[in-house]
């Protein structure tokens, strides 16, 4: 499944603006009520609306009766208001009825246990009955609406996984053999693959399998692993039988499902390569300081899914969420930057859930648009402003970001470091390497962009590679012919240490890498919770908590920092070799920030990039470009003021004052300065701020 490509052709959205609106539910609301939203909507600049996201039991109460007036109605009031439509499918949740006439539909968790009616969602992904009964509907609403003059695009279904995103159903437990049969063939290739000889866990029919529920022990890892790839392909199918609909019926229509941002369940590479236009939903925590850090990551996964293709923010909150355990609201001024912030790492919209806030029900304390005091509310007057600032922003619509960093995000080592049970620690996980490596180059000055472990790695002059615990040989093939041309690769710990079935490489880790990166793992050193290792780095002292390695250096690997402290004393730690015109570097402990804001420094430099003396966290630059011009988008997350160095004079597109030298911006302040393409990436650095 996840190798077919129905269709590479892309189609574009239909919207002359950058997006600005928010998910609109006007079931929720008497039409009169939709009047005053129409006006209040032109008001603030919305552009486009998302809708009717929850509302097949409306727009179908009974079996095959349909109710389409409702939504007739308000389609027409929008597009006659000049507003684009992000249709929804109606699919992201079934009606009561159809649950009730097909209870075998309901989706079962790891115990066994049927889930019930009475939230969203409730239904399992490979149940035919749900698959045709999604196709109908979705049919129902191309044929009805596929040339409604209003229509910009379609919204299939809504963040697949949020709810349900695996089920241990029997209907799953029939689709994953299926599943297993077409990667394994036969019997004794699963067996093969699974490793059966450990623990008895050999299998003589097919009807033997099931899902992996809660079992005595720890399950078969090759097991877990595949159930994992299986869940995501099941999804990915669900999703390809609107796509195929809605292409049948409305060929020149794009399609898109919003994903969650660093959604760890479901391989957003694979579903990107579907649809049309990559949206996201992106919800930081107004109450972490430094969440507009994770944010970036996420916003450059987003537009790297695509190739560097704009990509649509189509969800965010306008303050307080509803669904934390706390909800704290966003200070004055914090939702601007935090919009800004994904326009500049190439989102061509900023759009919010929602437009009104609900009276009732589950999110009625979800913050909107439209807060419960309407108009005098804080959240509308700073949209509306934020509304009608977009509009100076035009020119960036349809840019790219430049980065000469990119991140190697790979779905099964996440999996494979996070659903397996026995593995040397349970310290070390993708997501969290990711995190921490990223935050450091963001520290540091660079916007990451972020890559399969196969590239492609053209533009680009550093690849990372926080960890790769599964890897195979093309993946190593890829990193070593990108540093044999010139590029630098650095890759983290618990790497290269088994194949896509989950077995240890022979001679052990890092596998297919040994050659790139000169090094051997003797073994891995998980460090014991609430100790720390070290390491010196130069006349740095780095802590290590939770993860170090034995390794062995080949000669001609430079060692650029070693373990100091414990049994590994002495033992090399980061490396470095030359390879071709360029160099391999391999970082076998967990760093804390500060460890690898020293590491990176040092690996910048030796790479011949620039890195930012003055680091503040708060202060993010990211150009966006055409083949003429640089948009420089200059961030201030905080509240503390920042000074930037621009490397070229410019005018700020939101003020439209020249701006040369030395931008100060105050409390979540934003600058976009326009000025002709630079010939390399523009780096921003940083002037201290106390005078
Ligand atoms: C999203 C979802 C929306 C709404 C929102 C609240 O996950 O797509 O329907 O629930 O969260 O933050």
């Amino acid at each position: 499944m996840a190798d077919e490509i129905a269709d590479e052709r892309i189609r574009p959205v239909r919207i002359d603006a950058l997006a600005f609106g928010g998910d609109y539910n006007p079931d929720q609301w008497s039409e009169e009520t939709w009047l005053e939203d129409i006006r209040l909507m032109k008001e603030a600049g919305v552009t486009m609306v998302s809708l009717p996201i929850f509302s097949w039991p409306q727009l179908e109460p009974e079996p095959g009766v349909y109710d389409w007036g409702w939504l007739d109605r308000i389609l027409d009031l929008l597009h006659e208001a000049g507003i684009r439509i992000d249709l929804a499918t109606a699919t992201a949740t079934p009606p009561s009825w159809l649950l009730r006439a097909h209870p075998e539909m309901a989706p079962w968790d790891s115990e066994g246990h049927r889930l019930e009616f009475g939230s969203r969602q409730t239904y399992c992904p490979s149940s035919p009955i749900w698959r045709e009964h999604v196709a109908r509907m979705a049919r129902a609403m191309a044929e009805r609406y596929g040339e409604h003059p209003g229509l910009a695009m379609w919204h299939i279904s809504n963040e697949y996984g949020d709810h349900i995103s695996r089920c241990w159903c029997p209907e799953s437990a029939a689709h994953f053999r299926r599943w297993l049969q077409n990667r394994y063939g036969d019997l004794d290739g699963l067996n093969e693959a699974w490793g059966v000889n450990v623990w008895g866990q050999r299998y003589t029919s097919w009807e033997h399998i099931e899902t992996p529920k809660k079992a005595p022990g720890p399950i078969n890892p090759t097991k877990l692993l595949d159930f994992e790839r299986f869940s995501s392909d099941a999804m990915l199918e669900l999703f390809q039988i609107e796509i195929d609909v809605l292409r049948e019926v409305t060929p020149d229509i794009a399609v898109t499902t919003n994903f969650m941002s660093m959604f760890r369940d479901l391989d957003y590479w694979d579903f990107a390569a579907r649809e049309d236009i990559v949206t996201d939903d992106a919800y930081p925590e107004p109450a972490d300081p430094t969440s507009h850090v994770g944010a970036a990551l996420n916003y450059g996964l987003m537009r790297s899914l695509k190739g560097g293709r704009p990509w649509l923010l189509l969800e965010s909150s306008a303050s307080a969420t509803s669904w934390r355990d706390v909800n704290v609201p966003k200070a004055p001024g914090r939702i601007r930057v935090e919009s800004l912030q994904a326009v500049a790492h190439g989102s061509d919209a900023v759009m919010f859930f929602q437009w009104r806030q609900a009276k009732y029900g589950q999110e009625k304390f979800h913050s909107s648009m439209l807060g419960h005091r309407g108009e005098r509310s804080r959240s509308f007057q700073e949209t509306k402003a934020l509304g009608h600032e977009l509009k100076r922003l035009e020119a960036v619509r349809g840019t790219r970001v430049r980065s000469r960093v990119a991140l190697v995000v790979d779905w099964d080592s996440w999996w494979g470091s996070s659903a397996v049970e026995s593995l040397p620690s349970q310290r070390l996980r993708w997501d969290e390497q990711a995190r921490t490596w990223h935050h450091a180059l963001h520290t540091l000055g660079h916007a990451v962009d972020t890559v399969r472990a196969t590239g492609p790695f053209e533009g680009y002059d550093l690849v990372v590679v926080p960890n790769l615990y599964i890897t195979e040989q093309p993946q190593a093939d890829a990193l070593t012919a990108f540093a044999e041309s010139g590029g630098t690769v650095v890759v983290g710990p618990f790497s290269g240490v088994v194949d896509a079935t989950e077995k240890v490489h022979d001679g052990g880790a890092p596998g297919p890498l040994r050659a790139l990166l000169g090094v051997e793992v003797d073994e891995q050193w998980p460090i014991a919770d609430g100790l720390s290792g070290q390491v010196g780095y130069g006349a740095a002292e780095l802590a290590v908590p939770h993860w170090a390695e034995w390794i062995e250096a080949d000669a001609d690997v430079e060692v650029r920092g070693g373990y100091a402290s414990g049994v590994l004393d002495g033992h090399p730690a980061v490396t470095r070799r030359p390879v071709g015109d360029g160099a391999a570097w391999y970082v076998s402990a967990k760093l804390e920030h500060d460890g690898m804001l020293t590491v990176f420094r040092d690996i910048l430099h030796a790479a011949g990039l620039p890195a930012r003396d003055v680091v503040n966290v708060e202060a993010e630059a990211v150009t966006r470009a055409d083949d003429t011009t640089d948009y420089t988008f200059l961030l201030n997350h905080g509240t503390d003021p920042v000074a930037f160095e621009l490397p070229a004079s410019g005018v700020d597109l939101l003020t439209g004052a020249d701006a040369t030298g030395r931008v100060e911006l105050g409390a979540y302040g934003a600058a976009v300065i326009a000025s002709p393409r630079a010939a390399s990436v523009p780096f921003l650095t940083l002037t201290t701020t106390t005078e």
